[in-house]
This record gives C-alpha cells, sequence and structure tokens, in this order.
C-alpha cells in the first residue's frame, strides 16, 4: 500500500506520515524546499520525499504523484503568519484538491482522497445548519480570512462538484479546535457537528485526526462507513 500525503511537514501532516510509517504503508510526501523534516521520518526506508510546492505543480507532475498510490491525503493549510494568512496562494488546498481529482480521475483510479477540513466547514447537504449568529461570523470570515474561505472550496468541491459516478472516494475529515498531544487518545466521530465551532468549540488533537486518517484507509468497514462524507472529530472530555 502506498500513500501520497501532502502537507507533509505540517503539525498533522507529520503525525500522519509517521502513523503510516508505524503501519508499514509506504509513504510519498510532498514537502516545500524549506521544510524540516525529522530525522525518525526522513531515514525511514518507506518513505520517498519530494521537494517542491504543490500549488506550482503541473497536472502531468500531480499524475506522476498519484499513479501508484492507494491513497491521497492532503494536511495543507496556510501558516499563521500574516503571509501565511493574507500572502498568495489564497487558494492552496482548493487547487490542490482540485488538481488531485482531475488527475484520479482522468488516470481512472480507484484511489481513495482524504481532505483535513475542519468544523468551520457546514455541510449543508447533509443537513447541517449554522444560527443566524454563526451565518454572520462565517461570513464575515469567507469575505476576510482567505484561508477560511479556501478550506470552505475545498470541502465544497468534494460534496458538491463530484458527480456520484465517479470513481473516487473521498472523505473530507472535520476536526474542530486543534492541540497537539504525545499519544493517541479516546476520540469520537460523528456525522454532523454536535457543538458550535464558533461558540462553543470542540478540541481535536492533531495525533487522533492521523489515527483516524490511518484507520479509514485500512479498516474497510469504516471507510465504507464514510466514504463521501465530512465526519467530525472530537477528543473524548
Ligand atoms: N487550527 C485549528 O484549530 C484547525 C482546526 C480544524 C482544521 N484546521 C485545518 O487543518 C489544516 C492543517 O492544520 P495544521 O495545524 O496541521 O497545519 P500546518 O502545521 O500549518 O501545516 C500546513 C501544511 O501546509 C503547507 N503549506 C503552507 N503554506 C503553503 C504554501 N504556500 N505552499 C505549499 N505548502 C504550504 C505547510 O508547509 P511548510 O511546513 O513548508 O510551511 C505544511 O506542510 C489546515 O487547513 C487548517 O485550516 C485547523
Amino acid at each position: 500500500m502506498k500513500a501520497l500525503v501532502l502537507g507533509a511537514s505540517g503539525a498533522t501532516g507529520k503525525l500522519v506520515v509517521q502513523q503510516l510509517l508505524n503501519k508499514n504503508i509506504n509513504v510519498r510526501a510532498v514537502v516545500r524546499e524549506s521544510a524540516v523534516i525529522p530525522g525518525q521520518i526522513s531515514d525511514d526506508k518507506s518513505i520517498e520525499i519530494i521537494r517542491g510546492n504543490i500549488n506550482d505543480f503541473k497536472i502531468a507532475q500531480i499524475k506522476d504523484l498519484v499513479k501508484d498510490c492507494d491513497t491521497v491525503i492532503c494536511c495543507l493549510g496556510h501558516n499563521i503568519s500574516l503571509k501565511g494568512i493574507l500572502g498568495s496562494p489564497h487558494k492552496l488546498v482548493y487547487n490542490a484538491v482540485v488538481k488531485i481529482i482531475e488527475a484520479l480521475q482522468s488516470l481512472n483510479l480507484n484511489t481513495k482522497f482524504i481532505l483535513m477540513s475542519t468544523t468551520a466547514y457546514t455541510n449543508e447537504k447533509i443537513g447541517e445548519l449554522n444560527t443566524s449568529r454563526e451565518k454572520i461570523i462565517f461570513s464575515l470570515l469567507k469575505m476576510f480570512l482567505p484561508p477560511h474561505k479556501d478550506n470552505m472550496l475545498a470541502a465544497d468541491h468534494l460534496v458538491y462538484k463530484l458527480s456520484t459516478k465517479t470513481n473516487i472516494d473521498w472523505v473530507a475529515v472535520r476536526p474542530d479546535s486543534l492541540f497537539d498531544e504525545e499519544n493517541v487518545s479516546e476520540y469520537e466521530i460523528h456525522n454532523c457537528k454536535i457543538r458550535s465551532a464558533i461558540f462553543n468549540p470542540g478540541k481535536t488533537s492533531r495525533i487522533n485526526v492521523g489515527h483516524f486518517m490511518v484507520e479509514l484507509i485500512t479498516n474497510d468497514q469504516l471507510w465504507q462507513e464514510w466514504k463521501h462524507n465530512t465526519p467530525v472529530i472530537y477528543n473524548k472530555e
């Protein structure tokens, strides 16, 4: 089994890669030239590290990246800095999702695609609704915070733009407020948000996000349960 991981140098991406390697899954990781990868990961014989900016990759390069992979996991996100939040590319995640899907469709591959999304995404297709106060805040965020808009567009692309006849099975995992903890702990998965992402957010550890993603690709029953869906993940309180 081989997994392509985008955003593999990120706080969550690294944990996803480590957990894939722990399960003896081969990994192809795409990281920027400047990215620092811990030796524990880079020295592993099951990892291939591709250096370059995914946003600059043309579709032919993306096809090369995905062609022998069973899974693609996207943990891309905007750096929490002025440049990361307001600078280009504003559509980092969306662009990557669109290109990956296009590559998988044109190669007619049955590759699983997992997107790291967020509870700030409201999946109206499954009946989720925002309160009036949430609607106001989310509209403002969409107008003034490019990373938020990017995450919304990326998830919308999977939820609304993929035909039901597509060969691509996807899951958009929605963590709430992220934090770091050393070990995997108990967590719960819900079809819909059970708390307000704005006014009463829950917590999700990055290592648990990685654990759930790896479970999704190694446990077919779990994949069948969640494919084409946007599960929400919270740490157990
Ligand atoms: N913060 C929260 O509470 C929260 C909650 C739910 C969901 N999320 C979402 O979860 C995702 C991942 O979170 P995280 O904390 O793991 O993110 P992170 O540590 O910031 O990782 C982001 C990844 O994207 C890469 N990246 C950033 N800007 C890039 C660019 N311009 N070109 C190419 N690659 C770029 C980073 O590469 P470098 O290492 O080279 O910078 C890194 O690999 C984000 O989309 C975020 O919106 C966040």
